[in-house]
């Protein structure tokens, strides 16, 4: 796009300050800046003014469950489906690796951080272990999807070259990055990074199906009949990545979706809690969860809402493409984020910009139906969201000796 044009554009939007620094610019930083704008959703401002709609709660309902002791009543039929169609290569699994891990603490991408103790452990490679698990029960190896965000993409890529790819076939993971979204102060004014750049940032998790379409390798998907796809969280050392009997289970049970859930601990644990909404399957975050609703119990005493989501997922791929077109709402999540004021950078100590995040809770909607399964939290729930605390390197390490990993 032209300058002309692009004057025009901002003018339209009320964005003509991205160009405030333009006369300063060199030919190639002028270029960069102007592909930048063309690649603007200028539309996503509007979310700014537009209230979430609050869940309608009057017709919330408890899911039923795949509780532990029926999937262990029927865990070797689940198992038995689950390797069939693993061994017809139609299941493959995508790491959600495009977070920004602020609450870790750590500069690099979070897959890279050393969970070991007496020996180097990262991330990824306790991951791709848990990987090898499963392709050494079918002797094959299903495509695996990697998404990274432009910040991170790189040092991703490297770090799985380095390890050799942690011994899975290169032919075999496929990484792509997901799609972004301007940055805006909380008055809807998109902000710059550079004089030159756009502030960008990548459109939440709920962005995997659409980035991985946009970025062309899910023709793979096509061309090899994969049908099912199991999305999870690069943050949970023990997550099990195409367990079979989840697959089995899911795919027997005609649901378009499957979800890992565990039993909350407490009302107020703070994870999403799957349950019914207008007779659909729907995910209501902790904080949307009134307390009257997140204490109540049942006839038998226990929580009438007990089961939390894990961010491991299984979808089946016709269902996705047909929903593809039914956008997913967009959250703002309020941050801190450096840009320029006055031609220099400046480090807000107080959240002053907007991102736009789509999430994956909010395609288990879309799904129409889902499956709840649920797993044993000592067993697969390891998160590793903190330094310190809760949910954090300690618990999780703690959680991984526990299961026999050696540190
Ligand atoms: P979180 O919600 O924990 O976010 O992501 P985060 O960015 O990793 O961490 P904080 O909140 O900044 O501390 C849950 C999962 O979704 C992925 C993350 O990489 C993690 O696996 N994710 C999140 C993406 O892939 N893309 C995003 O835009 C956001």
């Amino acid at each position: 796009m032209n300058i002309e044009k692009t004057k025009t554009l901002l003018k339209q939007n009320g964005q003509e300050h991205l160009l405030k620094y333009y006369g300063e610019l060199s030919e190639i930083q002028r270029t960069m800046l102007l592909e930048d704008i063309a690649h603007i959703n200028f539309s996503i401002t509007e979310c700014i003014n537009q209230r979430e709609a609050d869940k309608n709660l009057d017709s919330i309902a408890p899911i039923p469950a795949n509780s532990l002791s029926e999937i262990a009543a029927r865990s070797a039929e689940y198992k038995k489906e689950g390797l069939k169609l693993l061994k017809a290569g139609q299941v493959a699994a995508v790491i959600l690796a495009g977070g920004q891990g602020t609450r870790l603490g750590f500069d690099k991408p979070k897959g890279m951080f050393n969970i070991g103790v007496t020996r180097r452990l990262s991330i990824f490679g306790q991951l791709m272990e848990n990987i090898k698990s499963v392709t050494e029960q079918y002797g094959g190896y299903f495509h695996l999807y990697v998404m990274t965000s432009e910040i991170n993409h790189a040092d991703t890529l490297s770090f799985f070259k380095e390890n050799n790819y942690f011994g899975y076939p290169e032919d075999k993971i496929h990484f792509y990055t997901q799609d972004k979204e301007p940055v805006c102060s909380l008055d809807g004014k998109i902000l710059l990074s550079e004089k030159h750049r756009v502030a960008f940032s990548p459109n939440g998790n709920g962005g995997w199906y659409s980035s991985l379409v946009n970025s062309g390798l899910s023709k793979i998907l096509e061309k090899d009949g994969v049908q099912w796809l199991n999305v999870f969280s690069v943050d949970n050392v023990l997550q099990r990545i195409c367990d079979p009997v989840f697959i089995g289970a899911t795919s027997l049970s005609k649901c378009s979706c499957g979800a890992k859930v565990v039993k909350k601990t407490c009302p107020e644990e703070r994870v999403g809690v799957l349950c019914s909404i207008d007779g659909k399957p729907d995910i209501i975050e902790y904080y949307e969860l009134p307390k009257d609703l997140a204490e109540e119990k049942d006839s038998s005493g226990e929580l009438k809402y007990p089961y939390g989501v894990i961010l491991n997922y299984l979808f089946n791929v016709s269902v996705l493409n047909q929903t593809i077109d039914s956008k997913l709402p967009y959250h703002l999540a309020k941050k801190k984020v450096a840009h320029i004021v006055d031609g220099k950078t400046v480090e807000p100590s107080e959240p002053n910009a907007y991102k736009f995040e789509a999430l994956a809770v909010d395609m288990v909607r879309q799904m129409g139906s889902c499956l709840a399964f649920e797993v044993d939290r000592q067993k697969e729930f390891a998160p590793v969201k903190n330094a310190t605390g809760v949910d954090s390197v300690e618990t999780a390490r703690e959680l991984l000796a526990l299961n026999g990993v050696k540190l």
